[in-house]
């Protein structure tokens, strides 16, 4: 397969752009080689500079729950807006608000913002400020998007106080955050016990997407709502990538879990920049103007970012083709189910017939493929997975026109747009590509 444009064109952004890409996991710094500069998208497959083309599998790090330029997004996105951006408020936000409040069922407000990174900076704010504290727990692995206080790396076994994980974060910022090991209720347990009065919120990703899928253990979301609660901490889901991914109603309707407040991003923008938070009417009645928290926003609710959203969430309820009939959010749900469920299984036996120890682990339509043996609770077991054998895995299906999330902590994402067809042509591809690779 032929790179030559995306080397060229990889060298000319290293020159004016750090790395020569927006955000580092674009440039294949894990796997190795020359990232791929795509051109153009279209249901489940992509185009890159060179020509080559790939089913794609990561659908935009998750957005893309319709696929690449699905034409009733398309058609929202330009006949919803009468302009890029006004600075004033348009029905576009309120209706798109309505839709997460209804299908979200502890959300009762939310605000628009432009990226998931925003609304976690902005949630945490709003705890602290309802709470009257300033600590926060996080999960080590879990990722909330580059907000200081979260860039923190975990400790061994044990709650310990964060430590900075990127030059540039004072140990004043970071030293607010108490990182415990996901899964682990002892662990937070202790945290909550060393400094209950002191923790405005725990965040979570409700099930963990950023060291690879994931999913909590059974018990663990249940046992900090009730810690929380118990404690005057707040809860906040980060569904950036569960949100309208695992279920119509995100990961708190799969575990009917309400969390206090939830963090939004990805599907609901469609593809088109955007990010949201939203919670409890008196929590969010704190927010400015209508309370004392401020946050703002240029390009907040920018209107091509809401009507692709609206255009997508639309998609998503008259997906036609699913059991449970046109009108049934369910049924896009059960579809992917099924189609991924397919993928895993003949991955699976692909895995066995090359003898390669491998893991899967998947909720719904978004799953990874650990190279190791065993499940995956947390992060020091996600970091025990054979990454070399990863890249030479990854290298080998981009040759077969496949495009596998470049890094082995990542999620694969199906979308509407895959077919059984691309479901057999990838067990195809990755059954030659793990023969190869031994
Ligand atoms: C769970 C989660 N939260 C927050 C974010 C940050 O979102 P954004 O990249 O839009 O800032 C991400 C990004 O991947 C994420 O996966």
């Amino acid at each position: 397969m032929e790179h030559r444009r995306s080397e060229q064109a990889f060298r000319a952004a290293q020159k004016v752009m750090p790395g020569g890409v927006s955000s580092p996991v674009r440039a294949f710094g894990s796997v190795g080689g020359t990232p791929v500069f795509m051109k153009a998208g279209y249901g489940a497959e992509v185009t890159d500079v060179d020509g080559n083309r790939y089913i794609d599998m990561l659908s935009s790090w998750g957005p893309l729950i319709l696929g690449h330029a699905e034409p009733k997004v398309m058609r929202a996105m330009y006949a919803g807006f009468g302009g890029t951006s006004f600075g004033a408020p348009t029905p576009n936000e309120t209706r798109l608000a309505k839709m997460l409040v209804e299908a979200l069922p502890s959300v009762e407000m939310v605000r628009f913002v432009s990226s998931g990174t925003e609304a976690t900076m902005s949630a945490l704010r709003l705890a602290r400020a309802a709470t009257g504290r300033d600590k926060i727990v996080k999960f080590a692995g879990c990722y909330h998007g580059h907000v200081d206080a979260l860039l923190v790396q975990a400790g061994s076994g044990v709650a310990t106080l964060g430590l900075p994980d990127s030059p540039g974060v004072t140990k004043g910022t970071s030293g607010d955050t108490i990182v415990v090991p996901y899964n682990s209720i002892d662990g937070v347990k202790e945290a909550f016990a060393a400094e209950g009065d002191k923790i405005a919120a725990v965040i979570v990703e409700p099930v963990a997407a950023n060291m690879g899928v994931v999913p909590p253990a059974s018990g663990f979301l249940e046992e900090l709502r009730t810690i929380t609660e118990q404690n005057g901490a707040l809860l906040i889901f980060d569904e950036v990538v569960t949100g309208f991914r695992v279920g119509y109603s995100g990961a708190q309707g799969m575990f009917d879990i309400d969390p206090d407040l939830t963090i939004l991003g990805k599907v609901i923008g469609g593809g088109l920049p955007i990010g949201a938070y939203g919670g409890r009417k008196d929590l969010m009645s704190q927010i400015a103007p209508s309370g004392p928290v401020y946050q703002a926003g240029t390009l907040a609710g920018n209107p091509m970012s809401v009507a692709a959203g609206i255009g997508t969430i639309r998609g998503i309820q008259r997906f036609a083709s699913a059991p449970g009939g046109a009108d049934d959010p369910a049924g896009l749900y059960a579809h992917l189910d099924r189609l991924t469920g397919h993928l895993v299984e003949g991955l699976q036996e692909r895995g066995k017939r090359a003898g390669i120890p491998l893991t899967f682990q998947r909720i719904g339509s978004m799953f990874t493929l650990f190279f190791k043996d065993g499940p995956v609770g947390n992060l020091q077991e996600a970091k025990e997975s054979d990454t070399q054998r990863f890249g030479r895995f990854f290298h080998a299906m981009l040759n077969e026109g496949v495009y596998w999330p470049p890094s082995q902590f990542e999620a694969v994402f199906l979308s509407a747009a895959h077919s059984a067809q691309h479901v057999d042509d990838v067990v195809a591809a990755a059954g030659r590509a793990l023969e190869r690779i031994g």
